[in-house]
Parts: C-alpha cells; sequence; structure tokens
C-alpha cells in the first residue's frame, strides 16, 4: 500500500536526518584541556595600545605539540596581536607567553612567521630564496641547496628552482613562501591569514597542500583567519574570538577526518553554525543587531560577522 511506503520512506528520511545532525554534533566540540606540558602556553594575556585601544583581554591558550590550531574571528579582534606577541616581535602589556617553558622575550630560530605577503626577495630565484635563510644559519651551501630542494618538491615547484618571483604567480610566490619557512624546520610555525589575497581555487590548492605537508611533518601550527570554512578545514582545534576586548570566546576541537574538502557537508554546515553563533552572541549583546556579514567574495569566503560590539557577549559555546 503506498502509505505504507510513504511513511517507511518519511521515518528514514527522519532517521538519516538525526543521524546527520548527532554526527555533526560530534565533529565539532569544546576542546578539553590535554595532560603534559603545552608547547605553546599563553597565560592572561592582554595588550593595550598606546592610543588605548584593548586588543587582547586575559587571554589563555594552551597549544600542544604537534597541533593544528586555527585563530578565528572578525577583523580588529587582536588575531594578529596574539601572533606577533607568539612569535615575540612586540611584548604584550600583561600575561606571559611561554614556548617549551621557556618564556618569549623576542624572535627566535623555533618560531617562523609567514604573513599574506610572499615577501621573498625579487632578485633572487625561487631556489636562492629558500637557501638564503638557510645560509644565514649557517648550513653549508650543499647543505642549504639539498634542503631546499626537499621543501621546492614538497610544495610542487621542481622545474621552477631558477625562475625570479616576478615570474611566479601568486599561488607559487606563496608556495616558495611556505617551502622557505619548512625547510627551515621551526619548532613553530605562525601564520597570518597566508592565503587571504588568493582567489578561491589556488587557496583550496594551498589548503590540499598544507594539509598534506602538515599530515607528513607534524608541525606546531597557529593559524590566523576570519575565514570560518579555512578554519575548519586546516584546524585540529579552532578558538574563536571576538573584540573590543580581544577576548576567547570559544575554544573548539575539529573532529573531520584529514584530508577535508571546503565542500565537504559537515565542513559548510559547521561553519554555518559558527557564523551563527557569533551572528546571535554578537546581536545578544549589542542593543541594535549587528550587520550580517556581507556576501562571501567567493564559495569557500564564508567570513565571521564583520563588527564586534563594545559589551562582552555570551559564549558561543552554548549554541554550537
Ligand atoms: N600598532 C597599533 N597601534 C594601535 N592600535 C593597534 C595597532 N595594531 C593593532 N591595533 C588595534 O588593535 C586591535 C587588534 O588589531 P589586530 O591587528 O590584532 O586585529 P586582527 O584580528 O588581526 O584584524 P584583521 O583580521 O583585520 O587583521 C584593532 O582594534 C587595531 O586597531
Ligand atoms: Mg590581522
Amino acid at each position: 500500500m503506498p502509505w505504507v511506503h510513504i511513511g517507511r520512506a518519511m521515518w528514514s528520511d527522519l532517521g538519516q536526518r538525526l543521524r546527520e545532525r548527532l554526527g555533526a554534533k560530534r565533529l565539532l566540540v569544546p576542546s578539553v584541556r590535554r595532560a603534559g606540558p603545552a608547547k605553546i602556553a599563553v597565560k592572561r594575556v592582554a595588550h593595550t595600545f598606546r592610543n588605548e585601544v584593548v586588543a587582547l583581554k586575559d587571554v589563555d591558550i594552551d597549544v600542544h605539540h604537534g597541533e593544528f590550531v586555527c585563530l578565528l574571528g572578525p577583523s580588529g579582534c587582536g588575531k594578529s596581536t596574539l601572533l606577533y606577541a607568539l612569535a615575540g616581535l612586540m611584548t604584550p602589556s600583561g600575561g606571559h607567553i611561554t614556548v617549551d617553558g621557556e618564556e618569549v622575550s623576542g624572535p627566535g630560530p623555533d618560531r617562523v612567521l609567514m604573513f599574506q605577503e610572499a615577501a621573498l626577495f625579487p632578485w633572487q630565484t625561487v631556489l636562492q630564496n629558500c637557501t638564503f635563510p638557510l645560509r644565514a644559519r649557517g648550513l653549508s651551501r650543499r647543505e642549504a641547496d639539498g634542503r631546499a630542494r626537499e621543501f621546492i618538491y614538497l610544495v610542487q615547484l621542481s622545474g621552477f628552482e631558477d625562475l625570479l618571483p616576478h615570474q611566479l604567480s601568486g599561488g607559487m610566490r606563496m608556495r616558495v613562501s611556505l617551502a622557505r619557512a619548512l625547510a627551515l624546520d621551526p619548532s613553530v610555525l605562525l601564520m597570518d591569514e597566508p592565503f587571504g589575497a588568493l582567489d578561491a581555487q589556488t587557496r583550496s590548492q594551498m589548503h590540499e597542500l598544507l594539509q598534506s605537508i602538515w599530515m607528513r611533518d607534524r608541525k606546531t601550527v597557529v593559524f590566523v583567519t576570519h575565514n570560518v570554512r579555512e578554519a575548519l578545514v586546516l584546524g585540529d582545534r579552532v578558538i574563536v574570538m571576538a573584540g573590543r576586548p580581544g577576548r576567547v570566546l570559544q575554544d573548539l576541537e575539529v573532529r573531520i577526518p584529514r584530508p577535508r574538502d571546503p565542500d565537504d557537508e559537515d565542513i559548510v554546515a559547521l561553519s554555518r553554525r559558527i557564523r551563527d553563533a557569533l551572528g546571535r552572541a554578537q546581536a545578544a549583546s549589542s542593543e541594535t543587531p549587528p550587520p550580517l556579514a556581507k556576501e562571501p567574495r567567493d564559495e569557500t569566503a564564508d567570513p565571521v560577522p564583520a563588527r564586534i560590539p563594545d559589551r562582552s557577549p555570551p559564549p558561543v559555546g552554548a549554541g554550537l
């Protein structure tokens, strides 16, 4: 009888949707504090600029060896300030940062920082750009050459060693920058929106590449982004921040198996949940609801809502 079939189809559809919902819930859970000493320990870090902007307030983050942690938040919430403090490029006005138990008091060879600009020497070839910092660290020409070529191969630029930066596309320049950073074998890789200037397709290729290299080496990475989907594709953990004052709203563990695809249904659904929860948290603390995020520039952009209210919103976790 047809109604029996309709009934069965309805239940099976409902069951499927329920399974999906429960499954998706388990893919993004609040991070549990791990046992053992943290590789990077950020304790009650605060920073106020001289113009009295409170860029960071009471930020507590532990990053363990081999974790890929994404700092996610809207423009101005203090992501770069925190990253520069980790790099030792600025001293926060309050709190402590340690890496491997040592207080960070300046830049060090254990930490390499990558920016949105590839920052290559225009007069040097791909190979020379990669060998230069290795030679500066005392490697022989042969050692530096071998190491640079290994990472040029890993970022799929073999055959382009003798080209100059202006002969490369933006994505290729960023791959050189990645090879140069990885060849230095830093203990911690710090990345400030490194793929922000790339088009969607190139960015997606960079995500694939970075994931495959990371799965090989399991470096400790702190990656700043305001792109929710990018954070979910790359991070073991996503630390959601809000601004004025810059603070941590939620520390989430991503349990989606790797390699991850930005168009994966779970990633799209979870990214919507993070954006909605951020939007709700912001709206709850603002008399007039903040403007919604503009339409993404491309299909993988998913930026977090742009404006942060001045009062503290409730934690985002409740809605996730
Ligand atoms: N050198 C500075 N002097 C004064 N204020 C600063 C300085 N650098 C940053 N700020 C302020 O500190 C706050 C945090 O800035 P920060 O650059 O860390 O934000 P962000 O989250 O990295 O933003 P974006 O996503 O736009 O890069 C902002 O309000 C910014 O205006
Ligand atoms: Mg920034």
